[in-house]
């Protein structure tokens, strides 16, 4: 019998159609045109024909394997380029432009601290940290603040709820770094009580007060404190160090002032004043026409201050400061308001990565 050609035609394209891989297509060409493949083993028993018959069905069954074969070879061509542009799709593109990376950078206050300190440490400084949530003892008390001075007035500190019970001493965020002075005092003077080490130390951190946020006065800012203690240390030492430091700070030919003022922990009180670095001191918006910007507060420690620390008045002395990154921040690039510092808006934070 030979087999229905146009019913195998058929078949075989639709079987075609449906391959997808190599293994499939060679499946499909020994089903279809291998050794015995009905239309190959047709060829075998076309003797068996009649002469008039031999001769139609044999061109009929060429003419077929002829269509397979193409179809085979088509099918072959059209995988192979399939399979070469998965390949290539599988590649990296060099040529395609890369996706630009947003690297994070550090916050102005962080870069203006560490140039603070990173000059008082060429200048001989170690760092001292100390804690953020301080016990009112102290934040106030040790540092010669009584209890009725207004800057312990309950508008100025964020007071921490210990509880109910009445014996826990009071606890606050601390409202100045000063009370790391007692910290630093306390520790290198328990190093050797008879005979405390000297003391050169810069104590930056983070403070809180309970205030009304403007413009110029956040709830919560930075402050870098400095604390210099031993045996003959004179207020000549604190102008030469902190003059020293602002021309280190600001530039080489900044001029430096002093103005007496006054804080409890210090005596005699001084604040620093630079000359205008916007105008160079012939006066501007910045300066407020003056020519000069306050920096920092400063004086020598108070008797009483030292003695808290472990430090006898008698035999030592020393002088403290204390300065805010932000408003130094805020004068060296213009910033008019100190809001932007916790504002996390990336406008204003790229411009310092
Ligand atoms: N603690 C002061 C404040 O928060 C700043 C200050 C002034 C610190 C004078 C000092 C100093 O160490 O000597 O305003």
């Amino acid at each position: 019998m030979f087999p229905d050609l146009d019913q195998l035609r058929a078949e075989a394209l639709q079987e075609l159609e449906r391959v997808q891989t190599r293994e499939a297509l060679e499946a499909w060409r020994i089903r279809f045109l291998g050794r015995k493949a009905p239309l190959m083993q047709a060829f075998g028993r076309l003797g068996s024909l009649p002469a008039e018959t031999r001769r139609e069905m044999g061109r009929r069954l060429n003419a077929l394997r002829e269509e397979l074969t193409q179809a085979y070879e088509t099918k072959a061509q059209a995988l192979e380029q399939a399979e070469l542009e998965r390949e290539l799709a599988a590649r990296w593109d060099v040529t395609l432009p890369g996706r630009p990376v947003s690297p994070g950078g550090l916050h102005p206050t962080t870069l203006t601290i560490r140039k603070i300190v990173q000059v008082f440490a060429e200048m001989g400084f170690q760092v001292f940290r100390s804690r953020e949530v301080e016990l009112d003892e102290y934040n106030f008390q040790l540092l010669n603040i009584p209890p009725h001075h207004p800057a312990r007035d309950m508008q100025d500190t964020f007071y921490v709820d210990t509880g109910t019970e009445d014996d826990v001493p009071p606890v606050v965020l601390r409202t100045h770094t000063s009370p790391g002075q007692i910290h630093a005092m306390r520790y290198f003077s328990s190093l050797n009580p008879d005979d405390p080490p000297p003391i050169r130390v810069v104590l930056p951190g983070m403070c809180f007060r309970y205030e009304q946020i403007t413009a110029r006065s956040e709830i919560q800012f930075t402050q870098v404190e400095g604390l210099v203690v031993g045996r003959h240390v004179r207020f000549s030492d604190l102008k030469g160090t902190l003059s020293d430091w602002a021309r280190r700070m600001f530039g080489p030919n900044v001029r430096t002032r002093f103005r007496a003022s006054h804080f409890p922990f210090t005596e005699p009180s001084a604040e620093m004043d630079v000359e205008c670095f916007l105008c160079g001191g012939k006066g501007c918006p910045v300066c407020k026409y003056t020519g000069w910007l306050e920096i920092l507060g400063c004086g020598m420690v108070h008797p009483e201050v030292l003695r808290n620390g472990g430090y006898d008045p008698e035999r030592y002395t020393g002088f403290a400061f204390g300065m805010g990154p932000e408003r130094i921040t805020m004068l060296l690039y213009r910033i008019q308001d100190i809001r932007y510092f916790w504002a996390n808006d990336l406008r204003f934070l790229e411009q310092f990565a």
